[in-house]
Formats: C-alpha cells, sequence, structure tokens
C-alpha cells in the first residue's frame, strides 16, 4: 500500500513546483515560464523550463520532465516515498503513518539504523585515538604534521587491534547481526566474528548532510592494502559522495580542488585551503563531476606527480569536461602530492600553483609530448598529428583557434602549418563515431511514428487550450489514442476537461512509478504550440492532426470488425472523415 491519492495530490499542490526547483536552480522568467540551467544534462544555455500554470518541469535539451515529485526523485535520487515525505515535511503537511509505503518506510528506517550504527561507531573510533590504546594512532597523525584542532574536525579515530571489539560494542548497543554485518563494519562468517577495521588509522566519511555513512582506515605503516575502505552499503553510495565535500561546499572560493586521497584533503584544508575534496577510495566518475556541478563549475585537480597520478587524472579529466566543468590541472613538481607539497613549500607557494594550473586540454597534450622524442623529425611529425587530431574535436570555431594557437607556441610548431593539419583532419578521425542504434524496418515505423506524433499533438492541444475539447469530443475519444501512453492520459485528461480543471502535473501522478512514461507525458504537455504560425496554418493543422487521430483508429477497427454490417459502418465513418469541416477558431 501507498500513500491515498489525495495526500499525493495535496502534496503535489502545496508544493509549488517553480519555488521547489527555484531553490536548487537558478531560475529567469521568460514569458509564462520560467528557465534555467538543466540540471539532468551539461549545458551552457538554459533550455530547462518549469511551468507555474501546468506545475511541470520539461528540458528541451535533454528530455527530462515531470512534476514537483519527479524531480525530488530524479535530483535527490529520493525513492517516491522519500520525496513525498519530503514535500510534505517542507509543506507542514503531517503524512498518515498507515497510509505510507510500508517497504518505502522499512527502507529508511534501515538506511536510519545504519546511519546511527556508524555515528556510533565513529565515536568510538575517536575515543579510542584519544586513549591510551589508541596512542600509536593519534602519534601517526600528530607525527604527519596534523593539530588537534583539525583531527577533531575531520573527527578521526584509531580502530583498535582486536579481533572483534566494534562488534561486541556494537550488539551491546542492541544492534543484529544483520545490521551489523550490513554495516560493512564486521564480517560475519562460520569460523568467526570479525571487525574490518583493524589496527587503523579511522577516517570517517560524511555526506553532504555531516552523517558519518563509511570509513576509510589507513594502515599503520608500511602493510598494505594501505587504506581500506568500507563497501558500498545502502547509506553509503561511492560515485555520489566526496570527501570533504560537507565542507568544500561552504567555501567562498569560486572553484573546488580535486585532489586524490583522504589525507590530501585533510592537509589542504589545515592548509586554508578549505574546497578540496576527495572520491572514495575510487576513481573519479562522471556522477562525481554532476555532484560538483552542484556547487561551482571550476575545478583544480590537483592529483599525484607520479605515473598513477597522471594516469588518473587523464582518466578523469573528459568526465570532468562531460559535466561542463572547466578544468585545471595542477603540477606539484618536485614534490609528490599536496600534503607534501605543503609541508615543504608552504599554503603560498601552493596557491601559487594554483593560480598558474594548466589548461586541462594543454596538460593532456603535454603528457602527449612525452612519449615523443622530437630530436626525431618522424617522432616530432608524429606528434604533430596525434595533436591535431585532438585538437580536432572541438566543436567552436574561435575556441578552436586559440588552442592551435597555444600548442603552436608552445611546441614551437609553425601556426599557419598547424591550423591547415587541424583543418585536413576528417570529422571522423576527430571525434569518436558513436553508432547510432539500428531502425527496425523503415517504413512502417515511420508510419507509426507519425500517428504517435499526431496523437502527441492532439494531447498537447488539449492541454494547452482545453476549450478544443467541445469541438472533437464528437469524433475522438480515448480510445482512438492507440498508443496505450497516450490513451492512459487522454482519459485522464478528458475527464479534467469535462471536469473543468486542466491539471497536467496531477495527470503525471499517475504515471509516477515509470521515468519513461512520466517524462514523455512532460514532454508532451510542455511542447508548447507554434506561435509563430498564422491562423490557416494552425488551422490546417489542427484538422490534419484529428483526421490523423481517428483515421488510424478506423483502420484498427476495420482489421478487427467481426462482419460485414460493422465494416461498412467504419468505411461510412471513414468516407466521412476526410470530408471533415473542423477548425480552431
Ligand atoms: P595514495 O596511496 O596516494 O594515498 O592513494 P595518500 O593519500 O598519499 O596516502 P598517505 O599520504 O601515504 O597516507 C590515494 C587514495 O587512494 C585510495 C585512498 O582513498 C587514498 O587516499 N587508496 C589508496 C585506497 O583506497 N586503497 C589503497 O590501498 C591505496
Ligand atoms: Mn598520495
Amino acid at each position: 500500500m501507498r500513500y491515498s491519492e489525495d495526500i499525493i495530490e495535496e502534496v503535489r499542490q502545496r508544493n509549488d513546483i517553480v519555488d521547489v526547483i527555484g531553490s536548487y536552480v537558478r531560475l529567469q522568467k521568460k514569458g509564462g515560464n520560467y528557465f534555467g540551467l538543466c540540471p539532468f544534462h551539461n549545458e551552457k544555455s538554459p533550455s530547462f523550463s518549469v511551468s507555474g500554470m501546468k506545475q511541470m518541469y520539461y528540458c528541451f535539451g535533454c528530455g527530462k520532465g515531470g512534476n514537483v515529485i519527479t524531480f525530488l526523485m530524479e535530483y535527490e535520487n529520493d525513492t517516491f516515498a522519500e520525496a513525498v515525505a519530503h514535500l510534505a515535511s517542507r509543506a507542514g503537511i503531517s503524512l498518515p503513518e498507515q497510509s505510507e509505503d510500508r517497504e518505502a518506510r522499512r527502507a529508511s528506517e534501515y538506511k536510519a539504523i545504519l546511519l546511527e550504527i556508524q555515528k556510533h561507531a565513529a565515536k568510538y573510533y575517536f575515543y579510542q585515538l584519544k586513549s591510551e590504546r589508541g596512542k600509536i594512532g593519534y602519534d601517526y597523525l600528530k607525527g604527519r604534521g596534523l593539530s588537534d584542532e583539525t583531527i577533531l574536525k575531520f573527527g578521526l579515530g584509531y580502530s583498535v587491534p582486536a579481533a572483534n571489539e566494534m562488534y561486541q560494542y556494537l550488539k551491546k548497543k542492541g544492534y543484529t547481526d544483520e545490521q551489523l554485518k550490513d554495516s560493512g563494519l564486521v564480517r560475519i562468517e562460520e569460523r568467526g566474528v570479525y571487525d574490518k577495521f583493524w589496527n587503523r588509522v579511522m577516517f570517517p566519511i560524511m555526506d553532504i548532510n555531516n552523517r558519518v555513512i563509511g570509513f576509510g582506515g589507513r594502515v599503520m605503516g608500511d602493510g598494505t592494502p594501505k587504506y581500506l575502505n568500507s563497501p558500498e552499503t545502502p547509506i553509503f553510495d561511492k560515485s555520489r559522495n566526496l570527501y570533504g565535500l560537507n565542507i568544500a561546499r561552504r567555501t567562498r572560493q569560486p572553484y573546488l580542488l580535486i585532489c586524490e586521497g583522504y589525507m590530501d584533503v585533510i592537509s589542504l584544508h589545515q592548509a586554508g585551503f578549505t574546497n578540496a575534496v576527495a572520491a572514495l577510495g575510487t576513481a573519479f566518475t562522471a556522477q562525481h563531476g554532476l555532484l560538483i556541478r552542484r556547487y561551482t563549475k571550476d575545478v583544480v585537480l590537483t592529483f599525484d606527480s607520479d605515473g598513477a597520478g597522471i594516469k588518473a587524472a587523464l582518466r578523469a579529466i573528459p568526465l570532468v569536461r562531460e559535466a561542463g566543468l572547466n578544468c585545471r590541472v595542477l603540477t606539484m613538481e618536485p614534490y609528490k602530492d599536496p600534503d607534501e607539497f605543503i609541508k615543504n613549500m608552504g599554503a603560498e607557494a601552493y596557491q601559487e600553483r594554483i593560480d598558474q594550473a594548466m589548461n586541462a586540454f594543454m596538460f593532456e597534450i603535454k603528457v602527449l609530448r612525452k612519449d615523443y622524442d622530437f630530436r626525431d623529425p618522424a617522432k616530432r611529425t608524429e606528434f604533430i598529428e596525434e595533436a591535431s587530431r585532438r585538437l580536432g574535436v572541438f566543436r567552436d570555431e574561435l575556441e578552436q583557434d586559440s588552442y592551435i594557437q597555444a600548442v603552436a607556441k608552445e611546441y614551437g610548431i609553425d601556426y599557419g602549418m598547424l591550423r591547415n593539419k587541424v583543418l585536413s583532419i576528417p570529422l571522423s578521425a576527430a571525434v569518436p563515431v558513436t553508432e547510432k542504434p539500428k531502425e527496425a524496418s523503415g517504413r512502417k515505423r515511420e508510419k507509426d511514428e507519425g500517428i504517435r506524433a499526431a496523437q502527441r499533438m492532439l494531447l498537447t492541444w488539449l492541454a494547452e487550450e482545453p476549450r478544443i475539447y467541445e469541438r472533437i469530443a464528437d469524433i475522438i475519444a480515448p480510445d482512438d489514442f492507440t498508443d496505450s501512453l497516450y490513451r492512459q492520459t487522454a482519459v485522464l485528461l478528458f475527464e479534467q476537461i469535462t471536469k473543468g480543471t486542466v491539471n497536467p502535473g496531477e495527470i503525471l501522478n499517475h504515471f509516477i512509478d515509470d521515468e519513461g512514461s512520466y517524462q514523455e507525458i512532460a514532454r508532451v504537455f510542455h511542447t508548447g504550440l507554434n506561435e509563430d504560425a498564422t491562423k490557416e496554418e494552425r488551422n490546417r493543422a489542427f484538422r490534419e492532426c484529428v483526421i490523423r487521430v481517428r483515421r488510424n483508429s478506423l483502420e484498427k477497427m476495420a482489421d478487427t470488425a467481426e462482419d460485414f454490417k460493422q465494416l461498412q459502418q467504419i468505411m461510412q465513418e471513414q468516407k466521412a472523415l476526410e470530408q471533415l469541416n473542423i477548425y480552431l477558431d
């Protein structure tokens, strides 16, 4: 069982979509709608629109659309029940306990328990660090130059070398074996129960709301693995969180520093760079890029100077770029990482390196350059060819030219020659060709698509100008919509129109279980009509659309007609349809 439709509708109505989305996305009013940069894909000019009247959003760029509930589901990765609960509390509506989706409630209660466990564990580790038994861990952190203030700020701790002390501790607090297993803190095996972390300094990992969701633990000395991390759990999604972001999100700096590890983040913060973050013992992902984009458009990569760090940077750059972030790369040479650099050179020198950080494309070319020995003319030519191919991917002419100039200057290549080379690169060689999915046989699909388009168009029209319903009521019924999604929509829309209140946002509620469906219907309702068309054009388009929808439906009926009498009726109607005289205004 889930919330009743009335409750869902009340929650939806009491949360104005413009207010809610406006608290996540900067919106500007344009005509009857609001526009902003789409949070679901990377774009430079706003094609994400929010309609207060329809209580819907729709992105003309990526096609994502829906109502206020689906927005939270997609933006916050909420389940349906979570999104409704979130909005209910925002509007001060109390939800009836018994009607809540049991499954969802159990899941969210379970998450709360797992969070509680992590919190207890973090406190325990912290307590141990400050105790006699944790002296080795405490000394280690002090030895690495961390102040007590920093240790406190990051809640660092120590896991004692005992087989299952954490397990015993949490067990006494009343947690079950299953819960403890799912916490990722213990291993429960036939032979016995073991704490996962053992004789390590502990780095609690917090989400942006400062809740502990997992741990990284560094070995004392040289053991392996150097860092052990919590496994992913229902509350610990490594690609949706970044270490240090809970603090860095409040930074005044207009950019974030992305580094490789926990210690890098901590030493940077201690040196005053409170805008540093790192991935959680995994590679940087595209999702991390999108997460960052909520806070800033500019990042500076500060990965280790060694081969592994350079490789990691080369992998991260395209992902950062794809998220629409401007990316620069900082070099810490001759030092290995931010920690070492700052210890030796100090914070000011590090700030200088930030200011000098290299454009990510130029960094990629610089790394490429290392593979070619310029004393050999053949190698130098090869390098120029490869660089040209990479320069070939820029779509914007001006941008491309700036890069051609920069590369020519940096590597002592004649500008005119490099430019000619780049322009001679066929597009297919420059851009990785992505294969288009094969379309199933041509003609029929085209026709089907045309009919679906007409059905969509009619729905768009009716939502936009419900008064035209009167004109078609005798001709078109919901059953004429042969596409089942459109048919369901038509049923709901026709019902609303006859009741006198058209409310597209409410209709979307009915499709909330299926992302594909609500997005498609959002698109239908949000498409808007061509305002530029003349009266005649509009009338003609409208007539064709109505005829097409009904004609298709009649054809289907003829196919399945039971007897000749019925068939004859259909044929008569088909004839009459072609003579139909219908217009908008
Ligand atoms: P590094 O080995 O560069 O760690 O790995 P570091 O931060 O310089 O460590 P210190 O300074 O020697 O203490 C970078 C990051 O990669 C992950 C961790 O997140 C680490 O911070 N990592 C590394 C692991 O998850 N497991 C490992 O075994 C090693
Ligand atoms: Mn490192």
